[in-house]
């Protein structure tokens, strides 16, 4: 008789345990389906009055939920119309420069919830066999975004390559160009870092840095070399100049963005007219890397590859001095242009 009471009892208890824990997981998924369905608060109204330029910000929630199953391609067509997605041309394009930090400006935008990044360098300004399939080619390699988002891509390559300013003003005379810098000679060396590691990955040698900056005949600066060639900013951006006033530039401090990145960052949503929406939560520094990783929200963050923040050889400190004194003159110049001075020896 105890023992068909206690039996019954343990049968109870396993029905009502199985209906709470059911209930649990119900609830559970349901406000995981609604963080991710419904806006949380209307974060329209959170920013005053908008400026004519100014990105509003319907439904940026979404961005940390259905959009990223629908970059990682899961979306299927119906959601896609549902949600009113599209891919978009960029309004933004970081054109450069190779190994100033490009790649940590992008990921960093896109924690904004109005910016959307490109993932891959889509080269299509400055590769001719891309550009000849067409712009709608270009924004099918966009990825799917609100109406009211931006998009913004990087392709290094478009600073340094004669022909992209034109084909860009031909796409939009009106786009805003970002450009992140580093002093001129760390930045010839990362360039040259990079470069030896691809030859000693497919076990080839290569010359040290000092001999390709360095014209042996002359004993002076080797200008055909493409890594020196890469830091004479100004040369490039005059260029540009002929096409894009100074105002359409922004330029980013790559040494600072290292060390600092909120600033330049809140620097960067000025000059798109983004709401202030980074914040220091989304960037935390990470001792082992030794740079800034990214905090998108309380379970998801990264840093970047370990491609990004190489260690560079040592060079010979005459040959410093010397690319240096060279690089002065140049500097000076860029510094009277943008209007941004930097503490470049
Ligand atoms: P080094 O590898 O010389 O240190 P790019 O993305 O244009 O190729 O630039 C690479 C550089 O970005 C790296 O150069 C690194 O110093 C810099 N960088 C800036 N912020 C970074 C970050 N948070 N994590 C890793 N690298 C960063």
């Amino acid at each position: 008789m105890l023992f068909k009471q206690q039996a019954l009892l343990r049968q109870k208890l396993f029905v009502l345990g199985s209906l709470a824990i059911g209930s649990l997981l119900y609830l559970v998924a349901r406000v995981g389906s609604l963080d991710r369905l419904q806006p949380l608060c209307p974060i329209d109204s959170r920013f005053g009055p908008r400026g004519q330029d100014e990105i509003p910000l319907r439904a940026l929630q979404f961005k940390r939920g259905l959009l990223h199953e629908f970059r990682k391609g899961n979306a299927t067509k119906e959601q896609i119309r549902l949600h009113n997605l599209v891919q978009q041309l960029p309004k933004a394009i970081i054109i450069g420069v190779r190994k100033g930090g490009t790649r940590a400006l992008l990921e960093m935008l896109n924690l904004h919830p109005a910016v959307v990044k490109a993932s891959q360098e889509i080269h299509f300004f400055d590769n001719d066999e891309n550009y000849a399939k067409g712009i709608e080619w270009y924004r099918k390699k966009m990825p799917f975004s609100y109406p009211h988002q931006i998009t913004i891509e990087k392709s290094p390559a478009y600073f340094i390559t004669e022909e992209v300013p034109e084909r860009i003003y031909k796409m939009n005379s009106s786009i805003k160009l970002l450009i992140i810098v580093r002093e001129p000679t760390t930045r010839a060396i990362s360039d040259y870092t990079q470069v030896l590691e691809g030859k000693e990955r497919k076990n080839k040698t290569y010359y040290k840095f000092e001999k390709l900056a360095i014209d042996p005949n002359t004993c002076e600066v080797n200008t055909k070399y493409k890594a020196v060639r890469t830091s004479i900013y100004t040369k490039h951006l005059e260029r540009w100049l002929k096409y894009f006033p100074i105002e359409q530039f922004h330029i980013v401090d790559g040494d600072r963005l290292i060390t600092e990145p909120l600033p330049e960052l809140q620097l960067v949503e000025k000059f798109l007219n983004l709401p202030p929406r980074i914040s220091q939560y989304n960037l935390y520094f990470n001792a082992t890397r030794g740079f800034y990783c990214l905090r998108f929200n309380i379970v998801f963050n990264k840093c970047l590859a370990g491609s990004k923040g190489r260690i560079h050889p040592e060079v010979d400190t005459s040959v410093i001095t010397k690319l240096r004194k060279f690089f002065h003159p140049f500097n000076q110049k860029f510094y009277q242009i943008t209007g941004r001075t930097f503490n470049w020896p």
